[in-house]
């Protein structure tokens, strides 16, 4: 059994210091793919130009843009509800950026009342994710959602 208590403390003391969005998502994503069990992959997609853009991940490369409305990502933003999906062969119009993966998790990210992104993982095992998993990651969001600053990085 995953501990998302340990997990999502882990995530507050990761980003005391430093809390930009590009480290503290980078380290959500290790955080997740290292502690949690049968995954094959953990990351986040970012709102951008009215669609979901690629962001930090752990796992094989994957789509860069998914629209809203669309697959399991574009789904969990168009009704702002988390999609826990045990068979993603089942779910219409899923996007298979793996097609090893055969189930999914979507939970989406908020900032002023709005969808900012999701937070996507996968697992090849059908029916990977439950209730439990759904609890834990949606409070795992919610520190993130607290603790992330998002203004960009200072390159440019
Ligand atoms: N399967 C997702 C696409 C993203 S990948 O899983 C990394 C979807 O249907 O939205």
């Amino acid at each position: 059994m995953t501990d998302y208590t340990m997990l999502t403390k882990q995530l507050e003391s990761l980003a005391e210091d430093e809390k930009g969005f590009l480290p503290v998502l980078s380290n959500a994503s290790a955080l997740l793919y290292e502690g949690m069990e049968r995954l094959n992959w953990a990351g986040f997609y970012l709102m951008d130009k009215g669609s979901l853009l690629l962001g930090p991940f752990q796992g094989k490369t994957a789509c860069i843009r998914i629209p809203i409305g669309k697959g399991v990502c574009g789904t969990a933003v168009d009704l702002d509800e988390t999609q826990l999906v045990k068979n993603v062969h089942e779910f219409p119009g899923h996007i298979a950026c793996d097609s090893a993966s055969n189930s999914e998790i979507v939970i989406p990210i908020h900032r002023d009342g709005k969808v900012i992104g999701v937070l996507d993982l996968d697992s090849i095992d059908l029916g990977r994710f439950d209730e439990t998993d759904r609890e834990g990651l949606e409070d795992f969001v919610k520190k993130l959602e607290e603790v992330i600053d998002l203004s960009g990085p200072d390159f440019v």
